[in-house]
């Protein structure tokens, strides 16, 4: 069989750039997984929590990945909300959907599709030490250097990318484009027809 073209999303024609391939953030994450592999070799299992929504396709992909390199995972969700934390910087963070169950001796990764100003992680970091985790990391597909606003540690990083709205791999513009498979910058003319 001769090589096959790639299907056309129905997203493919509203973007004006590519800013990370699926080939990329596919080849990334086989990193990122191999390097936790590593790091959490002592221990029996990791608990994954996530954060929804638009962590949802990246866990999905990054459980897979730790799970080929025999790392048991478990896996939690957590949704939150910021309370205009973008408008005011305030930080504060509501929490729609709480961990299903105790995690006081887990060894936690937190699962985040982009670290944008850095309020909803730190919040959360202080969060899961207080729910006294063994150990709290952050794995994040995507950082924007130029728009934190807190310092937060984050110990696996997939992509620093320019300070730009991006959409795709669970990243939305008015809840739709999560299901893209590559990251990309949205054609002017989109914003224009809402
Ligand atoms: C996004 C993203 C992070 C957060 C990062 O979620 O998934 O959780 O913003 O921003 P910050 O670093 O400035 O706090 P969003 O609030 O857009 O919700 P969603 O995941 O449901 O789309």
């Amino acid at each position: 069989m001769g090589e096959q073209p790639q299907p056309q999303g129905w997203y493919d024609a509203d973007i004006e750039r590519i800013v990370v391939s699926e080939e990329q953030i596919q080849t990334k994450i086989d990193e990122l997984a191999k390097q936790v592999a590593v790091d959490y070799a002592q221990h029996d299992s990791v608990l994954l929590v996530g954060v929804l929504k638009g962590a949802f396709v990246f866990m999905a992909d990054f459980a897979r990945a730790l799970g080929r390199q025999t790392r048991p995972v478990e896996i939690e969700f957590m949704a939150v909300s910021s309370y205009g934390a973008r408008a005011t910087s305030s930080g504060v963070v509501r929490i729609l959907k709480d961990l299903d169950r105790d995690i006081a001796d887990k060894h936690v990764i937190v699962v985040e599709d982009i670290v944008d100003s850095g309020l909803t992680l730190s919040w959360l970091l202080k969060y899961l030490e207080s729910r006294s985790a063994a150990s709290v990391e952050v794995v994040a597909l995507l950082r924007k250097p130029d728009a934190i606003k807190v310092d937060v540690a984050v110990k696996y990083v997939g992509f620093d990318i320019p300070n730009e709205f991006v959409v795709g791999y669970g990243l939305d513009f008015a809840e739709h484009y999560r299901e893209m498979p590559y990251i990309g910058v949205l054609r002017p003319s989109v914003y224009s027809r809402v």
